[in-house]
């Protein structure tokens, strides 16, 4: 059985179907590129398996639960954490205080270990403290820990949305447009980044982005999308040369 099992998946806006009947996986300490044209049903699919949306139709399954009909807050606490194709940060609080929340969000919606005392749900908040900083300085934000989030750069602003989603210590992490607005250097830095994070916390990774040349580099399998279909799925290599996915793209820039 596969991490996350994704079943006949269907999400209509009224008339407008969004995501049509998508079936996929994604397997433990995978990183998946989910690319295609603008409105396909990207951003739809992800909302979908946080439970923002509920399915019309369709399952979504993490590790044999059924997530249908949970709420995003217990979704998350299962394991799911995801970033935002626009930024959402605490802009008026602290780059510390912003990671702090996602992991005191994770902490107390563990009240039932912490009644059996399980040691991991006892951090102290100076421990608490030490692993956000020790998060940071993964992502080289140690230096701007009592910066306002709202004060930092572009590029760090997303790569701090990236930290406060894996405060959550997620089983799989989802990132929709991680480098929209990026300069190339900022894009460099990110794709090592999202290399890194793979290897370091060995969690399941997918990646919905524009920038090709990024996607083609760093993921393993790729998914493709039009009109709220799976046209295409296969490795990189695949993916690049076929010829669906080809028309797709170039009918989308017509
Ligand atoms: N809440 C909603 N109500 C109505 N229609 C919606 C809603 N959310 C998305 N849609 C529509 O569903 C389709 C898919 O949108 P979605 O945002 O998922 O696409 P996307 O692949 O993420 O696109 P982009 O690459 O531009 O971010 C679009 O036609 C969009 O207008
Ligand atoms: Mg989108």
């Amino acid at each position: 059985m596969a991490l996350l099992e994704v079943k006949n998946l269907t999400k209509n806006f009224g008339g407008l179907t969004a995501v049509g009947d998508v079936t996929m996986e994604l397997e433990k300490g995978e990183l998946v590129g989910l690319i295609g044209p603008n409105g396909a049903g990207k951003t739809t699919l992800f909302n979908l398996l946080t439970g923002v949306y509920e399915p019309s139709e369709g399952t979504v399954t993490l590790d044999g639960q059924l997530l249908n009909g949970k709420a995003p807050y217990k979704i998350a606490s299962m394991g799911l954490a995801r970033t935002f194709q626009n930024i959402r940060l605490f802009k008026d609080m602290t780059v510390l205080d912003n990671v702090l929340v996602g992991m005191s969000n994770h902490h107390s919606s563990h009240a039932f270990s912490a009644f059996l005392r399980l040691p991991k749900y006892y951090l102290s908040e100076a421990e608490l403290k030490e692993k956000a900083l020790e998060l940071l300085s993964i992502f080289n934000l140690q230096d701007d820990a009592e910066t306002l989030a709202k004060n930092l750069p572009y590029g760090q602003q997303r790569r701090l949305e990236i930290v406060r989603a894996l405060a959550t210590e997620p089983k799989i992490l989802f990132l929709d447009e991680p480098a929209a607005g990026m300069n190339p250097q900022e894009t460099a830095e990110l794709t090592q980044l999202i290399r890194q994070i793979k290897k370091q916390f060995n969690i399941t990774i997918m990646l919905i982005e524009h920038d090709m040349s990024l996607v083609m580099e760093v993921t393993e399998r790729i998914y493709v999308l039009e009109y709220g279909r799976l046209i295409a799925h296969g490795t990189p290599e695949e993916i690049k040369t076929n010829q669906r996915v080809i028309e797709a793209y170039l009918g989308g820039e017509a």
